[in-house]
């Protein structure tokens, strides 16, 4: 009995997922991106799946396959991500944000291969859009979570994109903590939320962490109805 509960918790509920690195480029060639491997976001919408809920995965670049049942849309850079982002937002019932979207883009970007020449290269970078924080300020009823890898001060940092971004809840990361790196199997977070609980999760395998968390936001949307 217990089982069939748990299989249904997120039954017709819509849940957007943003997953894995952004790719900002600089000329045909190249381009700036950083170390997710996109696990932690695929695990979210598995289980989501899985759970019942119809899910969206706006997905950076990754070597991974889509999880059973889900709606799957690549992007490259931040840009994109925000298009699609806010393409989508309005009709979720939940939105979780684990892609780790990159901060800046090159300034300008090169139809043709850059050439190196002689001295050092420097290049102008712009910020890209905050998506989730333009999420938190248009939300209506959706439930908003964030993601924040940090490597110090780990709890103040995350405790204040919380408030900065308007969020319902965000899974803070320790990236120095053992088992809670990029690219792993393991995810250790502590998860805060907008009305004050505060659940540190033991170092568990993706999946779990993902599983878990679904299970929070189903229970708080529960409590919100009532
Ligand atoms: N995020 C986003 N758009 C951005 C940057 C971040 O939507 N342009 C989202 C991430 O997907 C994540 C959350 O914001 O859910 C926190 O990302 P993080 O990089 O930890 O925080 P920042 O707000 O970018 O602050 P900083 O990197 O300076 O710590
Ligand atoms: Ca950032």
């Amino acid at each position: 009995e217990q089982q069939l509960t748990t299989a249904q918790l997120l039954l017709g509920k819509k849940v957007l997922v943003t997953a894995g690195p952004t790719r900002e480029q600089v000329d045909p060639v190249r381009f700036f991106t950083n170390h997710s491997t996109g696990k932690m976001g695929y695990a979210v919408a598995k289980q989501a799946a899985k759970l019942g809920a119809e899910v969206t995965l706006i997905s950076g670049p990754t070597n991974l396959s889509t999880p059973k049942g889900v709606h799957r849309i690549n992007v490259q850079s931040a840009q994109e991500m925000y298009e699609q982002v806010m393409r989508h937002f309005e009709q979720q019932d939940i939105i979780i944000k684990s892609a780790a979207v990159a901060d800046y883009r090159p300034k300008q970007t090169y139809d043709n291969k850059m050439k190196k020449t002689g001295g050092p290269l420097v290049m102008e970078m712009e910020r890209t859009p905050d998506i989730l924080k333009t999420i938190g300020e248009q939300k209506t009823s959706q439930y908003v979570v964030g993601f924040a890898a940090e490597s110090t001060d780990v709890l103040h940092y995350g405790e204040q994109k919380l408030k900065k971004k308007n969020l319902d809840a965000i899974v803070i990361n320790n990236i120095q903590e053992q088992g809670a790196g990029f690219g792993g199997e393991t995810n250790k977070v502590i998860y805060l939320t907008a009305v004050g609980e505060r659940i540190d999760f033991p170092l568990q395998s993706k999946e779990d962490v993902a599983l878990h968390i679904l299970q929070r936001i189903a229970l708080q949307l529960k409590d919100d109805r009532r």
